[in-house]
């Protein structure tokens, strides 16, 4: 099996504007680029691609997906196939497909015993070996803090794990990525000479290790390789130490080396977690911002310190909720967080992070670097190259301060700038009342089904009809759950905003949100697309389904503001819903056999609560 963060990462780095561009000629009309449809015959071009959406659809056939599925269909291949080739495209190896397809539990755990073997072996190792604490000490570690993140040492030799394991040909020890096998099939030991530095998940199972070289030599650092149990781009070094001084400190401090985390650890910087030398990724942002409120990331203040920075930013944009802050450290050039703490101490490492850059200062800084705001081409450029980033930022409340900073740097008004960057809606979006019907579920009609040829499943489906109670009979409505599915298909990273109380497995989209809800709550859900968030759910019994939403999702009429603003009256619509019925019920139970105290003071609060959320839809309007 292809490991699905490996099918993740791909997406990433393709464009499937220019992928599909190597097989049809795309013209660029609005946003989206355009062809004659290659899967049905047309004169006109009605096959459309998404950029921000990595995401094709033809209007005229139905026909929709992912990078992936385009070659898939284009060329015929077979899911595997693809990806290969379009890994090849851009200079990726697929992981080798030799693990059997299916999770399986009982391998894992046989693995994670393997694992842990090693561990206690290289440990084990470390006692005996003088050279290798030798340079532990120099390294200023104690037994302790070696004991603490699990230290060991990895023998010289070809084949010293086989007085760890005497079945040294057991096919778990390849797939641990421990041995390697030469041309020849023989074995020999993965990690040789080294400083072993265990990662372990969540849980605290040893899932890869991580070997550094005794003084000088190539390569510095040897990673485990991606494993059953291992991908690089989900687990955070250190996470299980740092669990408690996170909790203690409500801070979490992101580092990018194995000997960072250890290092501050010693002096008693212990909250500190490792990405494992790779760019932090969508995944890695959704994990921290679950463990805490405030994140620090500490780069080396060198050019590529701030570009990591930079990339780390990106990823987190979409993440961000207004009641969390990220922020960026950047050390003096000469240093990274292991070597400051030693030569300033952990009091000079505690004042530097205070006074970390808030993600907001960071961005706009770097936007300002590139331009020269004196000129009026200058302020031009800063605000059309914000718009990119400052429109993905997942808080409502710091988009909106970005924006006003924005304005002022480049001497435009807040509302220029928010009709710049399509925030501003053209005219009044239609009148929105609970009471009132279907009337913004028509207009989510409008906007998102309009070219759908009327005979699509969605158009003719009344589930709950008793969601709208008063409709007129030629409008067909979606439920709460189909228009929060369809604007969560769009917007992965809304998922996390969904009332997990209120979802209700009776249908097919409730279902799918809920699946879509565990997967984000686990960190699991791909956030970069709509084709991404597809290839998540192949082979699911949720893929149908939302392909046929994310195919009607790519005629929208709406511009982010209105998506965003549906979004939240349909939250309250689902929770005004449920307080009905509830009211309802107790007004039933009050003419049939009268209330007592308990239930009169919860039918006044329930009155209560659906009378704030009447206001609030009200003001959400205006
Ligand atoms: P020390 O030199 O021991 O202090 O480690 P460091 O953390 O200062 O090393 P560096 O800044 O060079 O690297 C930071 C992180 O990048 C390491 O912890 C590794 O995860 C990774 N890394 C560094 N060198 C290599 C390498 O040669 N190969 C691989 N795969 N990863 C590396
Ligand atoms: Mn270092």
């Amino acid at each position: 099996m292809i490991p699905q963060s490996f099918i993740q990462d791909l997406l990433a780095r393709v464009d499937i504007v220019e992928v599909v561009e190597r097989y049809l000629p795309l013209k660029k009309g609005g946003a989206n680029y355009f062809a004659c449809c290659p899967f049905h015959g047309e004169k006109s071009a009605s096959f459309s691609v998404s950029p921000t959406k990595q995401f094709y659809h033809c209007f005229g056939c139905g026909v929709h997906g992912s990078a992936i599925s385009f070659l898939m269909e284009y060329n015929g291949l077979g899911f595997i196939d693809a990806v290969k080739e379009l890994a090849s495209t851009v200079g990726m190896e697929v992981p080798q497909d030799d693990f059997t397809p299916n999770h399986d539990r009982a391998r894992d755990q046989s693995l994670t015993e393997v694992m842990a073997q090693a561990t206690r072996f290289y440990k084990e190792q470390l006692k005996r070996s003088q050279v290798a604490i030798d340079y532990l000490k120099r390294r200023g570690l104690t037994g302790e803090i070696a004991a603490r993140y699990g230290l060991g040492y990895a023998p010289e030799g070809w084949q010293a794990l086989q007085a760890a394991f005497p079945d040294y040909s057991a096919a778990a020890l390849l797939e641990c990525g421990l041995v390697l096998e030469n041309e020849q099939n023989r074995r020999y030991d993965r990690f040789r000479d080294r400083i072993m530095f265990p990662i372990q998940d969540q849980r605290g199972n040893v899932i890869g290790f991580g070997g550094r070289v005794l003084d000088k030599g190539e390569p510095k650092y040897l990673n485990s390789p991606e494993t059953p149990l291992f991908e690089k781009g989900r687990e955070l070094y250190g996470i299980v130490q740092a669990r408690q001084a996170i909790r203690d400190q409500e801070c979490v401090l992101v580092v990018e080396g194995y000997m960072d985390v250890v290092g501050l650890a010693q002096f008693g910087v212990g909250n500190a977690v490792a990405t494992l030398g790779t760019a932090a990724t969508p995944n890695h942002i959704q994990k921290l911002l679950r463990l805490t409120d405030r994140v620090v990331f500490c780069f080396d203040g060198d050019a590529a310190g701030r570009r990591a920075a930079g990339r780390a930013m990106e990823v987190s944009l979409e993440h961000l909720a207004d009641n969390k802050a990220l922020s960026f450290l950047f050390l003096p050039e000469e240093h990274d967080p292991d070597s400051f703490v030693r030569a300033e101490g952990p009091d000079a490492f505690r004042a530097a992070m205070t006074r970390a850059q808030p993600l907001a200062d960071f961005l706009l800084a770097e936007l300002k670097k590139e331009v020269d705001v004196s000129t009026a081409e200058g302020c031009a450029k800063l605000v059309h190259e914000a718009k990119p980033l400052v429109t993905r930022i997942g808080a409502p409340l710091l988009r909106l301060q970005v924006i006003k900073m924005l304005a002022e740097s480049a001497g435009f008004t807040q509302a220029e700038v928010e009709q710049a960057f399509g925030l501003k809606q053209a005219s009044a979006p239609p009148p929105r009342r609970f009471d009132e019907g279907n009337s913004f579920e028509s207009g989510f009609n409008r906007g998102f089904g309009g070219t759908d040829g009327g005979d699509r499943p969605f158009r003719g489906k009344r589930r709950q009809g008793s969601d709208f109670p008063r409709m007129t009979p030629r409008q067909t409505p979606q439920t709460a759950l189909e228009t929060l599915l369809k604007l969560v298909v769009q917007h992965p990273v809304w998922a996390a905003r969904l009332p997990i109380d209120l979802l209700s497995d009776h249908s097919p989209e409730g279902r799918a949100l809920i699946a879509i809800t565990d997967a984000m709550s686990v960190g699991d859900l791909p956030t970069q697309g709509v084709g991404a968030l597809l290839e998540h759910y192949r082979d699911t019994p949720h893929a149908d389904l939302l392909a046929r939403m994310a195919g009607q999702l790519a005629d929208s009429a709406f511009d982010d503001a209105q998506i965003e603003h549906l979004f939240n009256d349909t939250l309250n619509k689902l929770e005004a819903d449920a307080i009905s019925r509830q009211i309802d019920v107790l007004t039933a139970r009050e003419r049939e056999s009268g209330l007592n105290p308990a239930e009169r003071r919860q039918l006044a609060e329930l009155l209560l609560h659906k009378q704030k959320l009447r206001v609030r839809a009200k003001v959400s309007d205006s």
